[in-house]
């Protein structure tokens, strides 16, 4: 990906290209949007890095290797981008609140795939592929406990609180999901489910600098933060039914594999006619072959699932640069702005 030669601070809400075209237009790079805070982010890093190989080390023993936890990182680098469009003179100060949400996504992600019986994530084994399930949930725990004791560092009981509420909430978004089963959901279920499980933590993540801050911007970035996590879960539906595997670092089509109900499933299953139903349907608890893929693929555009399903990211993502253009203007602010084009082009 190239640089993308416009000024997003510039830009009003809803007149971002990315979001106003659907056009696939070269965005920024991570690396790019994140230079603002390339410093703490690095720091982020680094630390995140070491409780990782702590996790790994109870099972492993303290003789293991340091390892990198890998991913986006995005939920550190809205904290951070966060704290320095309030204003905040020592964006280091943060470092601690930044990784204790990674952290948290980190657990979630540890429980999501015991949930999804993933076997791999980030192009390695995931915990419970490499243990079980017991000890991968065990991890996830271990992993919360640490964000939430080195958040506590701030003596603040909102970021404290704000933490938990997403905890909860992702919870509860999986129950939901647990209980309900095989019975079909509806537009707004599988939206409410991404608001909890997903976006509640970018809100979390994007407005805890503003309470500690005191800054009375919590409700913009809360705001924004739970319109880009939607768009967020919105094109990872998506991804999960077009893109590669080794693009991904995760399985490709497992939304299928385990009979979930995502937006672009929804408006598939809408669409197709009963012999096609059927074979969606066979694809449940199976290994995909070449062919499912590429039957996915031609479905996804006739039923114009994908369409519909893109249009709907749009409008959270015009939401969030609507939200974004609230902040004041600067290079945090343009990061902001381009992780939202980023997100609806994103191709991992
Ligand atoms: C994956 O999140 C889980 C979802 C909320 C869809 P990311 O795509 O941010 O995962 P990493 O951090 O880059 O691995
Ligand atoms: C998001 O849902 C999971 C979390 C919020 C932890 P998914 O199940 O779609 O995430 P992936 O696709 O496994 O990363
Ligand atoms: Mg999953
Ligand atoms: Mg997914």
């Amino acid at each position: 990906m190239g640089a993308f030669c416009m000024d997003h601070a510039s830009v009003a809400p809803n007149e971002s290209p990315v979001v106003r075209s659907g056009i696939m237009l070269e965005t920024l790079t991570l690396k790019e949007l994140y230079a603002p805070v390339r410093d703490p982010i690095d720091a982020v890093s680094a630390r995140v890095g070491d409780f990782w190989t702590k996790a790994l080390q109870l099972v492993h023993g303290p003789s293991m290797p340091s390892v990198q936890a890998g991913g986006k990182m995005l939920r550190p680098a809205l904290c951070l981008l966060a704290v320095g469009v309030s204003g905040a003179p020592d964006t280091r100060r943060f470092v601690n609140l930044a990784t204790g949400m990674e952290l948290l996504h980190l657990a979630a992600l540890a429980h999501d795939d015991v949930i999804d019986r993933a076997s791999f994530r980030r192009g390695m084994h995931t915990l419970n592929a490499r243990w079980d399930d017991h000890a991968a949930i065990l991890a996830g725990d271990y992993l919360v406990a640490r964000s939430i004791e080195i958040m506590t560092s701030y003596n603040s009981a909102s970021v404290i609180s704000t933490a938990i509420r997403s905890i909860r909430e992702m919870a509860e978004a999986e129950l939901k999901c647990f209980a309900n089963g095989n019975e079909p959901m509806t537009e707004q279920d599988v939206l409410e489910i991404a608001r909890k499980k997903t976006a509640s933590l970018f809100a979390s993540a994007c407005s805890a600098p503003a309470l500690l801050l005191g800054d009375a911007q919590v409700q913009t970035l809360h705001d924004y933060g739970m319109a880009l996590g939607i768009a967020f879960q919105i094109v990872d539906d998506l991804l999960d039914l077009r893109q590669d595997a080794k693009v991904l670092g995760k399985p490709s089509c497992s939304d299928v594999v385990e009979g979930k109900q995502t937006l672009p499933i929804l408006f598939m299953r809408e669409n197709l006619d009963a012999t096609s139903l059927a074979r969606l349907q066979r694809m449940r608890g199976t290994e995909v072959t070449p062919e499912d893929r590429e039957w996915v693929l031609d479905m996804l555009t006739a039923t114009k699932a994908a369409e519909r399903t893109e249009a709907i990211a749009r409008e959270y993502a015009v939401q969030a640069h609507a939200a974004a253009a609230q902040l004041p203007p600067g290079p945090y602010r343009a990061s902001l702005a381009g992780i939202v084009d980023f997100v609806i082009a994103r191709t991992w």
